[in-house]
């Protein structure tokens, strides 16, 4: 997609569409009153008549206007100008960009919303709507004959005046954004028929090969059975897909600088095992590698943008099948850290994964870690769909992250850590057990997971929920999501 930011009137502007942000508030902003008169006063009616009072999420497809050059105008509601935050504005331009990607057409324009950008940051205004466009014109139809979505030839953002090419490496940065998003969603989407632990790899070999400065290496089955990732391999045994594990390194900083490291679960295919899940809670499991997929989304967007931080992608990928091979129930099993681990239910997989996977991350010098997994049904319980749970064993780097996702508009939650949830994962026969009651059960398993961090700062989110729509929304396309991915970038780009 062609990205031009230029300056001029809107009314004269040549495109398939253009998108119009229009604010709940008494007056209209001047360059908008300006663009009213041109069209003869039709905004006005409109909002006299109570057709477009401009709040969130309201849109309205006008054709054929006296007097503008675009084929169609999209007219967006933002709500009050001041209340407008950039999470917003991202939201309408997505739902703008839905209803014009729902048809073929080459080119959209989009006027940058002058009201806001007053308050707003205009350079982070350009970005917010280039991310939506690219994010918002990429669909779930991978597998459909005639795609419903149809990505735009050229973008171009429309300031009222001033000077346009201030805006072009922001707008520019906002597609790469969108790209690494769509990225992240793409995989989630593959089905565990196309996406599996190798094919996974190969699929982070390429992207990697084509990125300078993103180095990929993949540990095969033989070299994990040699690092000991006997918590892993027993999850995968079940499964004819062989495991792999995939580390992505990006040095942006000095050899001496810290590491942030950024693991995710990798699960192409989680039927259960031998706690088999019923049809319903199997039906979107492919979506369990979504964590490995945010990882390789945000390393990507952090080696193309260059950040001056040095971060490294760990990805544990494994299916949990059922097989005569199958790791069973009351197993014990060793972990790479030589921690016992008896097995309770072998659903609750991904904690056995990422013990291993965490292990290897802080022997290999991460400073820093952020896990990200589609971990537990509790969690989503407790938060809801869109919601991701934060779990942490250090308040400042919890803190951290929260920024992070605060200025990415992305929602996260700080949930308890207390030590008398570990408790519950008390064995009679190991040094622990791979589930706790049924109660708090996304905190039990996060309490698993510390035990295999280290003592680093350590963040754990559970992305079970947010990572995966059940169904389309005016903003979004239901599946694949890539939450987070703007998160992680912007913790990177604060990393020091
Ligand atoms: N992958 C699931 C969690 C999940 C549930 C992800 C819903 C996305 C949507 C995970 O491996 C799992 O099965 N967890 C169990 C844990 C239980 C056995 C302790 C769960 O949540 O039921
Ligand atoms: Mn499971
Ligand atoms: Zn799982």
């Amino acid at each position: 997609m062609q990205v031009e930011v230029t300056a001029g009137s809107l009314a004269e502007v040549e495109a398939d569409w253009l998108v119009v942000f229009v604010p709940q508030d008494s007056d209209l902003p001047p360059a908008l009153a300006a663009f009213d008169k041109q069209l003869g006063g039709l905004l006005q009616r409109l909002r006299e008549t109570e057709d477009l009072t401009g709040k969130p999420d309201q849109t309205m497809v006008l054709h054929g206007i006296q007097g503008l050059a675009a084929t169609r105008l999209v007219l967006v509601g933002i709500g009050k100008s001041e209340e407008c935050d950039l999470a917003r504005l991202g939201r309408a331009a997505s739902t703008a960009a839905r209803i014009a990607s729902s048809r073929k057409s080459s080119s959209i324009a989009v006027a940058l919303p002058e009201a806001v950008a007053g308050s707003l940051d205009a350079s982070a205004t350009a970005t917010a709507i280039l991310t939506s466009l690219v994010t918002g014109s990429a669909g779930q139809s991978l597998y459909r004959s005639e795609p419903d979505r149809h990505p735009f030839e050229a973008a171009i953002v429309v300031l009222p005046e001033g000077d346009a090419s201030s805006l072009r490496a922001a707008a520019a940065e906002g597609q790469l954004l969108g790209e690494a998003v769509n990225l992240t969603r793409e995989l989630v989407n593959l089905t565990a028929d196309d996406i599996y632990p190798e094919s996974f790899a190969s699929r982070a070999e390429q992207v990697a090969s084509g990125i300078d400065g993103l180095t990929c290496t993949i540990l095969d089955e033989q070299q994990l059975e040699a690092e000991r990732f006997g918590s892993l391999l027993a999850v995968a045994r079940g499964s004819d897909r062989p495991p792999r594990v995939v580390v992505l390194e990006y040095r942006g900083a000095g050899e001496n600088d810290p590491q942030l490291a950024l693991v995710g679960k990798g699960v192409t295919f989680d039927s259960g095992g031998l706690s088999l899940k019923p049809s319903e809670g199997m039906n979107t499991m492919k979506c369990d590698m979504a964590g490995a997929a945010t990882v390789l989304g945000a390393i990507s967007a952090i080696a193309r943008l260059k950040l001056p931080v040095n971060v490294t992608g760990y990805m544990g990928l494994v299916e949990n099948m059922v097989s005569g091979r199958s790791y069973k129930l009351g197993d014990v099993l060793k972990a790479r850290s030589g921690t016992t681990i008896e097995v309770l239910n072998t659903d609750a997989e991904g904690r056995l994964v990422l013990a291993d996977v965490l292990d290897y991350a802080v022997e290999q010098g991460a400073s820093r870690i952020v896990d990200l997994a589609t971990l537990t049904g509790a969690c989503v319980v407790a938060l809801g769909e869109d919601v991701v749970g934060l779990f942490a064993s250090c308040d400042d780097w919890s803190a951290e992250v929260q920024a992070a996702a605060s200025r990415a508009g992305e929602q996260v939650w700080a949930m308890p850590m207390f030590d008398h949830f570990a408790e519950l994962l008390k064995s009679d026969v190991a040094d622990c057990k791979n589930i706790g009651t049924r109660w708090g059960g996304a905190i039990t398993a996060a309490k698993f997971l510390e035990k295999f961090t280290g003592e680093r700062p350590w963040v754990h989110l559970d992305i079970a929920g947010p990572s995966f729509a059940s169904s389309n929304k005016p903003h979004r396309e239901g599946g694949g999501t890539g939450c987070m991915v703007r998160t992680l970038i912007e913790l990177a780009r604060q990393f020091k």
